[in-house]
């Protein structure tokens, strides 16, 4: 059950999802000119906050590419990777899921407006909103009493030509984007493959038609409203936009251009990350914990140079720091393992148990953390730090680490703390980075997310986020 938020950082937030090129449904270079277009030309809305989600873009340069435009704008940015193990893994349908998650997307669009805005608009990349009719919204949604959950804006087919001379509608009106209140409960159906009506069938929980070209209709009055309009600037050539039988044909051409691609092992090389697993002889199985980030913690490995400086916060019995230090070692590095904890536990009933179980054998958590470093043969290599971590920062000087990964106390106050004293000590180039970010759990969304969510946003920073671990890197 969600709570309405009235006091938010923002009253609205808008996000817009930006997805490969999907050519030939796409010209090719498009989706980069509207985004260009949008961050130039878009006006800034007093009280609304603006973020992007860049969709499990493939080819990592043009990935890159985004990113430096977003940076130079100075926006808001959250990557989702894409899952090339889970892709492999899948069949045809299953592929195209982890290749466009596109409802993935809009519901995390949804958890990241909803912790730091009143009302979040989840719109598609190449939509624009003049200023004039973005205020109509966002007044009539103010003065609304009672105000309702959702919203939901037609799009018009517009050019850029259009929008820079006018606030009208230049086409007809069309298929609706939402507007979201932060306690609504309805979510995007993630098991909805891209092009077989992912977004009409939210629209049609809310009310709307389901009929193609009627979807702006609505059939039931109770659970939106619609209002006003937004233009969609075109990602295709002009037979594309005004023909909608000629852009489901081709859309379906796209998705299986785009599978040719990803299975092509050659194409697929400039796509993969750079980093190979290594063999270890993985005694940080027989450690209790929680680790469940091996993949991240192997790519961090693979990323750090000589002599860097990691930094756990929150180690435990030491699973994941014994991980890494095997890690390293198997990569023959050397690398300074810093392991944070006040080994007190967190306020967590299983945390409680655990400890309570490990004191009447007449041990502590300490203890048997140093005792497990000794088995593993990595406690040279490890210099534990047993204070609580906001202290733990003032030892370290501004600048001088590589990596920090945050995997302690999950209450907002404690994580948006972490944060805040860790991230100056990260270096240029560093990582910062911290588990426990799961979308669909509610500790994770009242705690770990909402505090991720408002500072990354808050300061303008890019965030990715893979499986259940968020990573920022420093620029
Ligand atoms: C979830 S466990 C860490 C699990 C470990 N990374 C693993 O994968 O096995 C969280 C740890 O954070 C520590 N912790 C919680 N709040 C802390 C704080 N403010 N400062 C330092 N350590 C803290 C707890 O003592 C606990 O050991």
């Amino acid at each position: 059950m969600l709570h309405f938020r009235e006091k938010s950082l923002y009253d609205f937030s808008i996000f817009r999802i930006i997805g490969n090129d999907l050519p030939p449904r796409d010209v090719v270079g498009n989706r980069y000119k509207i985004l260009k277009f949008i961050l130039e030309h878009e006006e800034t809305f007093a009280g609304t906050h603006k973020g992007w989600i860049v969709n499990c873009i493939h080819d990592l340069e043009y990935r890159e590419k985004i990113c430096d435009l977003l940076r130079q704008h100075g926006s808001y940015y959250v990557i989702i990777p894409f899952n090339r193990n889970a892709y492999q893994k899948s069949d045809r349908r299953g592929k195209i899921l982890h290749a466009i998650p596109i409802n993935r997307a809009r519901n995390m669009a949804i958890e990241f407006g909803r912790n730091i805005a009143r009302y979040t608009a989840v719109l598609d990349g190449d939509c624009y909103f003049d200023a004039s009719t973005w205020n109509n919204i966002t007044d009539f949604i103010k003065s609304e009493r009672p105000s309702r959950q959702y919203y939901t804006v037609p799009h018009t087919r517009s050019t850029m030509e259009h929008v820079l001379h006018s606030n009208e509608p230049m086409g007809p009106l069309g298929e609706p984007m939402p507007i979201i209140r932060n306690d609504a409960p309805l979510r995007f159906d993630e098991n909805i493959i891209f092009g077989q009506g992912d977004k009409v069938r939210f629209l049609h929980m809310l009310g709307h038609s389901i009929e193609p070209q009627k979807t702006h209709t609505l059939l039931r009055e109770n659970t939106t409203k619609v209002i006003g309009y937004v233009h969609h600037l075109a990602t295709g050539d002009e037979q594309t936009e005004t023909d909608l039988q000629h852009r489901i044909n081709l859309r379906k051409q796209s998705i299986d251009h785009l599978l040719q691609n990803l299975d092509d092992p050659e194409k697929f090389k400039k796509m993969t990350l750079r980093h190979r697993s290594v063999s270890t002889n993985e005694c940080y199985k027989n450690i209790q914990g929680w680790f469940d980030f091996q993949g991240v913690y192997s790519h961090l490995a693979f990323s750090m140079a000589d002599n860097a400086r990691f930094v756990e916060i929150g180690s435990w019995l030491g699973a994941s720091i014994c991980y890494m230090a095997e890690q390293i070692v198997a990569r023959k590095k050397n690398v300074h393992l810093y392991a944070v904890d006040t080994w007190e536990g967190s306020d967590e009933e299983d945390h409680r148990k655990i400890i309570l179980e490990i004191n009447k054998r007449g041990e502590t958590l300490y203890g048997n953390f140093v005792e497990n470093m000794k088995s593993c043969n990595v406690a040279h290599l490890i210099r534990p730090v047993r204070m609580p971590s906001v202290k733990a920062s003032d030892f370290f000087p501004d600048g001088s680490v590589d990596v920090v990964f945050i995997d302690a106390s999950h209450q907002y106050k404690d994580v948006l703390n972490d944060i805040k004293h860790w991230i100056p000590k990260v270096k240029k180039g560093g990582i910062i980075g911290g588990h426990d970010y799961a979308i669909t759990h509610p500790v994770s969304q009242r705690g770990v997310i909402r505090a991720v969510n408002e500072f990354f946003a808050a300061n303008s920073l890019e965030l990715r986020i893979g499986g259940r671990v968020w990573l920022h890197y420093k620029k």
